[in-house]
């Protein structure tokens, strides 16, 4: 049987990039497996500075966006990380597994901690070893990653192997990529060459998940264009980052091919363009967007679903750390 495993750290001012790049991926996922079980990375989000309002914020909006989205509390198991201590017990002995010079390599950690390499938490160096254990505490079998994660699951497998070997057992299954259809990656509406942030100064870059319809319309008029034509053929799409960027939203939102898009638009300027992706956007994100706001004023029912799911995954979760603990002399 497969088990799909996957984790997403809990952050606020959720917009377009956020859904297609990740929240809709694991609605994907949900209909395609059964049994997924999803977490938000409460643990891994203090590795570096979190406000803790803004945190406690930010666990319930994620929730509420994934929920507002497609995920079906009764098929999929949604919950915070921390409500499941496993994750942090196993953790800690896989800490004791894991060796300090495979964590060296590990590419993120530089990106992340920057120059100030001594300053960094022992947390956030330690970051993917309590991804090791999200993922191997539920004996998942498969876990979806993208480019900047592939490092992280190999180094998942490499601790599952060498406990497995050090211990002489086959306790941990090692887990394979699940691999999903090509994720979007979404620019900012103001510049192509930067990815659509909440981090960016400007609320035109992106379009919010609490955006309404004509806040939305507003911002595709005003993104930032060429004055071509579109072409038919996605290749002539090379050198036009911000045109590029509004075909691939609008592809991804109609879940078509940039070349079946220019298919329907060859020949016209953004003038004709931009309202029918604006159309498209509206017609999409607005359902979402009405749920999400609902819900998110219902914090006693998103606790409550995130309290159910921690106590379904704890009963996956608590044999594995048992079988651990009698496996290490416990
Ligand atoms: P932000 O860049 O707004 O701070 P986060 O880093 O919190 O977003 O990302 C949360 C999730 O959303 C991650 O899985 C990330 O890959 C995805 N994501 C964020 N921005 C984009 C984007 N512009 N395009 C595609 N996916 C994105
Ligand atoms: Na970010």
């Amino acid at each position: 049987m497969k088990r799909v495993v996957s984790g997403i750290q809990p952050t606020g001012n959720l917009h377009l990039g956020n859904y297609l790049g990740a929240i809709r991926n694991w609605v994907r996922m949900q209909d395609e497996e059964p049994g997924c079980l999803f977490f938000l990375a409460d643990l891994h989000a203090i590795t570096v500075w979190n406000d803790p309002k803004d945190l406690r914020a930010n666990i319930r909006a994620m929730a509420a966006a994934l929920m507002a989205a497609g995920i079906d509390p009764t098929r999929a198991t949604l919950f915070p990380q921390s409500l499941v201590p496993e994750h942090a017990e196993l953790a800690w002995i896989l800490n004791c597994i894991a060796r300090i010079g495979w964590l060296n390599r590990m590419t993120q950690f530089k990106e992340k901690s920057g120059k100030d390499r001594e300053g960094a938490s022992i947390g956030l160096f330690a970051y993917p070893v309590l991804q090791a254990a999200d993922v191997l505490v539920y004996k998942a079998t498969h876990v979806p990653v993208g480019e900047d994660q592939k490092q992280h699951l190999e180094l998942a497998r490499d601790i599952a192997q060498k406990f497995n070997t050090d211990y002489e057992t086959e306790l941990f299954t090692l887990p394979e990529p699940y691999i999903q259809g090509r994720a979007a990656r979404v620019m900012s509406l103001r510049d192509g060459s930067a990815k659509m942030s909440k981090s960016d100064p400007s609320d035109m870059s992106r379009i919010n998940l609490t955006d309404d319809a004509d806040t939305i319309a507003t911002k595709i008029k005003k993104a930032k264009t060429d004055p071509e034509v579109l072409p038919a053929d996605p290749a002539l799409l090379d050198g036009r980052p911000e045109a590029r960027n509004l075909v691939a939203i609008y592809g991804a939102l109609a879940d078509q091919s940039e070349a079946e898009v220019l298919a329907q638009f060859e020949g016209k300027g953004f003038g004709a363009f931009k309202p029918a992706l604006a159309e498209l956007t509206v017609a999409k994100i607005a359902p979402i967007t009405a749920r999400y706001n609902e819900l998110r004023q219902d914090i006693a029912y998103i606790d409550d679903v995130l309290g159910k799911g921690a106590a379904r995954a704890r009963e996956l979760a608590r044999p594995t750390v048992a079988e651990v603990y009698e496996t290490v002399g416990f």
